[in-house]
């Protein structure tokens, strides 16, 4: 397969004419203010937080979610048939589809399949409907399709969006180190230390004894060390067949049983992974670990940094980040596609970085019109 079209400039950290939120005090330009939007009335503002009063702006992830829906469920036929290419293809296409919906002009900078040859959703094609906020945005369709393939659980349909020019593309190497916590691992935890050193600060950070630690890795052979030195510490595993997406997110909310995720996985998936780390609050580094020289050389040559320690700004420097997953198979973040007689049930998680709002979104869709 050719190499991904990189796209031809970046330029990280310098927000796009239009960005989907000023900064907190900043009023938008394109939009009327609040004392505008109400002239006449007798609206009052002692009800709503002052994130409100300042950025009265819409929840584009809330928009969003209908195409990770529309993925889950064009999926949903294909769990546990064994073809996870087809399980990817429709889901892809159904993304595709839903996005062209929505208000907004996004370029995909982060389009997953290149590892696998899968189907993609490709870097650069432009996204939405051309008229709104312009936007990165990175796809990943079915984050676990060989565990929709087996019919295991934890897989999800996962779509992340930044203002233009936030996301790093880290395209070009398909592979990063990453470790992932809640925001107790800020400035306790780092990368370049040994698995053991970080698990002891975040336990003595979290305030429990590294016995009770649990932390996620991707049940890899090249992970074999990684995982004898952290049962080596006291802490515990938890084995993830696939999805390290949701074991990251799952290592920075507050009310599960997974304390740090870490190990090599997609660096995709890193990208998504930052973009909901910074909703949560939580803590990210990366390192690209490219599999040969060529792709060392194609990162270098893309403008990627090797052997450097990539901190969550630095792989999305916008603190405008949406976050959406819908579960395709059940996982311990969002339940899978349920059929229900007449209708389909989808339960999605979305996260605003702006307000660090939560959502748990239950929808039933009309079978008839999706089968
Ligand atoms: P896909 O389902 O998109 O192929 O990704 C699954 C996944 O487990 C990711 O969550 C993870 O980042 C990556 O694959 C790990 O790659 P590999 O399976 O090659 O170790």
């Amino acid at each position: 397969m050719s190499p991904p079209a990189y796209r031809a400039s970046r330029n990280p950290g310098v927000c796009a004419a239009r960005p989907l939120i000023c900064k907190r005090g900043a009023p938008h330009p394109a939009r009327p203010s609040r004392r505008h939007a109400n002239e006449g009335s007798v609206v009052t503002s002692i009800d709503l937080p002052s994130l409100y009063l300042e950025h009265p702006d819409r929840n584009l992830a809330l928009e969003l979610v209908r195409a990770t829906e529309a993925a889950a469920i064009r999926a949903w036929p294909y769990i546990g048939k064994g073809d996870k290419l087809a399980a990817d293809g429709a889901a892809v296409d159904a993304m595709r589809l839903l996005l062209g919906t929505v208000n907004f002009d996004g370029v995909v900078v982060i389009g997953e399949g290149e590892k696998d040859k899968a189907p993609m959703l490709f870097n650069g094609e432009h996204v939405g409907n051309g008229r709104g906020p312009a936007c990165d945005i990175a796809v990943d369709p079915i984050d676990g399709t060989s565990l929709t393939a087996a019919g295991r659980p934890n897989a999800i349909s996962v779509m992340a969006v930044s203002d233009r020019g936030s996301m790093l593309d880290a395209s070009s190497v398909f592979y990063m180190d990453k470790i992932v916590t809640g925001a107790e691992g800020i400035g306790v935890v780092d990368i370049r230390k040994p698995i053991g050193e970080n698990i002891r600060a975040l336990a003595k950070a979290k305030g429990k004894d590294v016995s009770e630690m649990k932390i996620a890795v991707l049940d890899r052979p090249r992970h074999a060390q990684l995982i004898d030195e952290i049962r080596a510490s006291g802490a515990g595993t938890r084995l993830l067949l696939d999805g390290d997406v949701a074991g990251g997110i799952n290592a920075a909310r507050y009310e599960t049983r997974t304390d740090m995720c870490v190990g090599i996985g997609g660096s995709p998936e890193g990208i998504v992974t930052a973009c909901a780390i910074k909703a949560l609050g939580g803590f990210i580094q990366g390192i690209l670990r490219p599999g040969n020289d060529d792709e060392r050389q194609r990162g270098i040559d893309a403008g990627l940094k090797m052997d450097h320690v990539y901190e969550a700004n630095d792989l999305v420097s916008s603190d405008n980040t949406f976050f959406v997953a819908t579960g395709v198979t059940d996982g311990g973040l969002v339940n899978g596609v349920r059929r229900k007689g007449p209708i389909i049930r989808t339960e999605s998680i979305v996260l605003r970085s702006h307000s660090g709002t939560i959502r748990r979104i239950v929808a039933d869709h009309q079978a008839d019109k999706w089968l």
